[in-house]
């Protein structure tokens, strides 16, 4: 366990990411206390610990900076790449994404350019193993890139209802059997911010280039809640997804509902091919109700498969036979996450931890050899808090498969109108590297109480 303290609370958050995932790493209790001050054109970070006698060392770095957040972003950096090399020599352990702890490490290698190979190799401390697979992510990308940001929006729609709670998930969803009454109003609040957001879209000429319908498990609506939903978002998009996911929600009637309503692409996530699994985490289906939902679904449209590393008492063999299975089943899409606990998942809530860093990199390396082998490209990846092994999370593409609003998301370069309970709308401004965002409320229950508020700052955030 690392005991940080650092005397500015305003670098405290982001700082103590680093802290943490060396905690995972080591049983010791080590102290580790950082100071920094800016001095002429320079910067000067002081690490303090316990673990040795009088353990202080300073680190200097040249110093300049435009405006008040670059300074805070560069000063974050310059002290993390110290904290980093301190951490490695008091614990022994490193990490396999240096002192990077953000979401989006292929946004911060697209910006710093020509240098990013060297900078996160050297600088950061990125293995060479991560640096490929961020450099390749950001190579297929390209492809799809948003190149006219002004024009091309994208258009998300949250479904936050499910047929029941998996022991892993932190997402805000309501098991669908607990709140039949709140289906009809979320749908009819859903409708008519929708409608507003595809009057603004049309009063501004944008394109939409991407619709997505998330969640949630948004299949899990009854068919006549779908479609009214469905025949929104209809707009001309050339990629058009719905996160399906839970295979018992993927009925012939709501595959032929969709395919009626112009979808394009759909998931039914597995998570993982082992039923002993599958019930412990929840999911109340088996492996058998993918294959068949995957045979129907196939035909109709582009399929994503999710499968999660890590899982509750899986081993490496349990995992590597979902990777083979999913591959065998050749979807368009496969993505590769690794488990992580925030709060709010009854995983985390009933204490079960999910360290075991050794296990969590030789799966993840499994998925990359053997997914990247059979023909798909890794084309887009974030990384969580509280992730095993402080690893990622992947989605692989056949070469001309790619999701433009996953790339959209990550990269965060695109406009997107957001509706629904938690959705966020986000307001790109590339040229001034500016993000303006608009949140709703979380719960479907408060979205549709103060509907006329979620209104309001809508109107407010769009038509100013
Ligand atoms: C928002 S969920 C919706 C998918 C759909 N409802 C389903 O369960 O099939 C998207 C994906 O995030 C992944 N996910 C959710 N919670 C996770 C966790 N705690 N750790 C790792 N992956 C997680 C799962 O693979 C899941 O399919
Ligand atoms: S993983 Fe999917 S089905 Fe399970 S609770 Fe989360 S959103 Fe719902």
């Amino acid at each position: 366990m690392i005991n940080f303290t650092c005397t500015d609370e305003n670098y405290f958050g982001d700082l103590s990411e680093l802290a943490r995932a060396f905690s995972q790493r080591t049983d010791e209790d080590i102290s580790l206390a950082v100071d920094f001050r800016f001095g002429e054109g320079e910067l000067v970070v002081r690490l303090a610990s316990d673990k040795f006698e009088n353990f202080v060392k300073y680190y200097r770095y040249p110093f300049s900076y435009g405006d008040e957040a670059e300074k805070k972003r560069l000063a974050k950096r310059y002290i993390k790449i110290a904290m980093y090399g301190t951490l490695v020599f008091l614990t022994g352990k490193e990490l396999p994404y240096g002192c990077l702890t953000g979401i989006r490490p292929t946004k911060l290698f697209r910006e710093l350019g020509e240098g990013a190979r060297e900078t996160f190799l050297k600088d950061f401390s990125v293995s060479p193993k991560k640096e490929e697979l961020i450099e390749r992510t950001v190579a297929t990308q390209d492809r799809v890139l948003n190149r006219d940001p002004h024009g091309e929006v994208d258009l998300f729609v949250n479904i936050p209802f499910c047929p029941s709670k998996c022991a892993y998930c932190s997402f805000v969803s309501v098991s669908v059997d607990r709140q039949k009454k709140l289906l009809e109003p979320y749908t009819d609040c859903l409708v008519e911010e929708l409608r507003y957001l595809r009057s603004v879209i049309a009063e501004q000429g944008k394109k939409v280039r991407s619709v997505y319908v998330g969640g949630g498990t948004p299949t899990v609506l009854p068919v006549r809640l779908l479609d009214r939903i469905l025949a929104e978002c209809e707009c001309g998009a050339a990629e058009f997804t719905v996160e399906g996911g839970r295979p018992e929600t993927l009925t012939p009637s709501v595959l032929a509902l969709l395919a009626a309503h112009g979808v394009t692409r759909l998931s039914v996530n597995p998570q993982t091919f082992n039923d002993a699994t599958l019930e412990r985490i929840g999911r109340k289906h088996t492996s058998e109700q993918i294959f068949k939902a995957y045979k129907r679904a196939r035909k109709l449209f582009d399929i994503n498969m999710d499968l999660i590393a890590m899982l509750p008492e899986e081993t490496l063999d349990d995992f590597r036979l979902s990777v083979d299975t999913a591959i065998s089943l050749s979807p368009a899409n496969i993505t590769v996450h690794t488990l992580y606990l925030k709060r709010g998942s009854a995983l985390r809530t009933e204490g079960y931890r999910n360290d075991g860093n050794a296990l969590a990199e030789q799966m993840v390396d499994y998925a990359y050899n053997a997914v990247t082998s059979a023909g798909y490209e890794p084309y887009y990846m974030y990384r969580q808090k509280y992730t095993s092994g402080n690893l990622e999370n992947v989605g692989y593409a056949r070469p001309d498969k790619l999701c433009i609003y996953n790339v959209d998301v990550m990269e965060e370069d695109t406009t997107v109108y957001a509706a629904g309970a938690g959705a966020i709308s986000k307001k790109v401004t590339p040229e001034r590297n500016l993000i303006e965002r608009c949140a709703n409320f979380k719960e479907p229950l408060e979205y549709v109480k103060h509907f006329d508020e979620v209104m309001s700052r809508q109107r407010r955030f769009w038509e100013e």
